[in-house]
């Protein structure tokens, strides 16, 4: 259990909030560059951190990403002319560059100077493998671009999805830490999902559902392992990854691809639930990335035209009693990605963390709170600059490896949890 004071301190991301401010050091996802295809195309809005922003693509390829609003009398840019490198306000025709700039007001006399004094806030917008990033932090403390394997391999390497998880980030991000549910929740999927069936360890997850927990610091933030008994008195180790704030990483199976998630806050009570799949070593199939658009793995499918995924809580989820009777899945909803979020949403948009009666199995999620609050409180108090920001914390791996009885997974893994080129993944 958290107290009430703790949990706002985590939870609370709008801006002057102590961990509002903490996560805008970070370069965050802001946008798939899909949503951005093409020089001078239309704008996109976006809230981010409690901020309402919007991006565009000036006429040069460069992308900015402003304040919403038009200084000069509010109107939603978001109906702006995307012309002649900037962002032109229809109302009166005021005129943005991608710093936010203001660089013509059509209306003043030519030899005024007024539009040198108007600036939007603006924010960086950089394309890395696929996403655009941003960082929301003060200019002069600005981090190096983040070096994540998934977006360091060849783009044929890897695929990115996200969508709308109506729930705080830390609900979300405390469901991707905590590996035990999976051999109740999705124990349906795993011999069925084309991005997960098949793999050796499969066995392990569904027949040991009492896992031990080791959770143990790594620099950028936890490495969570869950032990379960294989054959011959061993274990079967699985190694999650969470790097702060919300970078998690799933242990792989066989040899699929790897996945994992980063959860970013829109507001107090919404986050984006970003979904990554890629493999060091090899392509992704034709198999594999028709999986990820049909919503199959941890990714879903949506109401058309939007990231709201199309089994939601305004439709229950779609939930089907009948194959959570026969064991199809074991909550009724479909697919991996929805299994997770009804359930986190189902808490309401910010769980009462005083009520909750916490187990051994939740222990990832007891570390991660504890690591989040030391950081947010010597950000706070002393500017110390949190964990993960450092490229070196970002080079990581999740694994799945079978050691013996008794050898630490911290001395048996140590190769394979971090990102190395060209080698392939640990996994069983
Ligand atoms: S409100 Fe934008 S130009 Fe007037
Ligand atoms: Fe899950």
């Amino acid at each position: 259990m958290l107290s009430k004071e703790h949990s706002a301190l985590l939870t609370q991301t709008g801006p002057g909030a102590p961990m509002g401010e903490m996560i805008r050091r970070y370069w965050i996802p802001a946008f798939l560059s899909e949503e951005l295809p093409e020089n001078e195309c239309s704008p996109v809005r976006i809230k981010l951190l409690s901020e309402r922003l919007l991006a565009f693509r000036d006429s040069q390829g460069r992308y900015g990403l402003i304040d919403e609003f038009c200084a000069h009398r509010g109107v939603s840019l978001w109906f702006g002319r995307n012309e002649e490198c900037g962002l032109r306000c229809p109302y009166h025709g005021w005129k943005y560059d991608v710093t936010g700039q203001c660089i013509d007001i059509p209306s003043e006399p030519e030899e005024s100077c007024f539009s040198k004094k108007i600036k939007l806030t603006s924010y960086p917008l950089v394309e890395r493998g696929g996403i655009l990033w941003t960082y929301m932090g003060p200019p002069e403390k600005q981090p190096p671009m983040p070096v994540w394997e998934f977006i360091s391999v060849p783009r044929t390497q890897t695929i990115t999805t996200k969508r709308l998880q109506e729930s705080n980030w830390l609900q979300a991000l405390e469901g991707g830490i905590d590996s035990s549910h999976v051999s109740f929740l999705h124990r349906g999927d795993l011999d069925s999902d084309p991005m997960f069936k098949g793999a050796e360890g499969n066995r392990y997850n569904l027949s040991d559902t009492r896992p031990i927990f080791e959770v143990v610091e790594s620099p950028g933030g936890l490495y969570i392992g869950a032990r379960r008994n294989a054959e011959n008195g061993n274990y079967y180790w699985r190694i999650t990854q969470w790097v702060m704030p919300s970078f998690t990483m799933i242990p792989p199976r066989g040899g699929h691809s790897v996945h994992g998630h980063f959860w970013i806050p829109i507001d107090d009570e919404n986050c984006w639930a970003w979904s990554y799949d890629y493999h060091p070593t090899r392509e992704l199939t034709e198999d594999e990335i028709k999986s990820v658009v049909e919503g199959k793995g941890i990714h879903a499918t949506y109401v058309p035209g939007t990231f709201i995924p199309e089994a939601n809580k305004h439709n229950d989820y779609l939930v089907d009693r009948e194959a959570q009777k026969n064991g199809t899945t074991f909550s009724g909803v479909k697919g991996i990605s929805m299994q997770d979020a009804s359930l986190q949403e189902s808490m309401g948009p910010i769980v009462d963390r005083t009520k909750e009666n916490l187990v051994s199995t939740d222990n990832g999620i007891i570390m991660a709170r504890h690591r989040l609050l030391r950081a947010v409180k010597a950000f706070h108090d002393k500017g110390v600059t949190p964990p993960g920001i450092d490229p070196e914390h970002q080079k990581v791996r999740s694994a799945a490896v079978i050691l013996p009885p008794h050898q630490p997974y911290k001395e048996g893994a140590r190769e394979a949890l971090i990102a190395r080129p060209r080698v392939a993944p640990a996994s069983v």
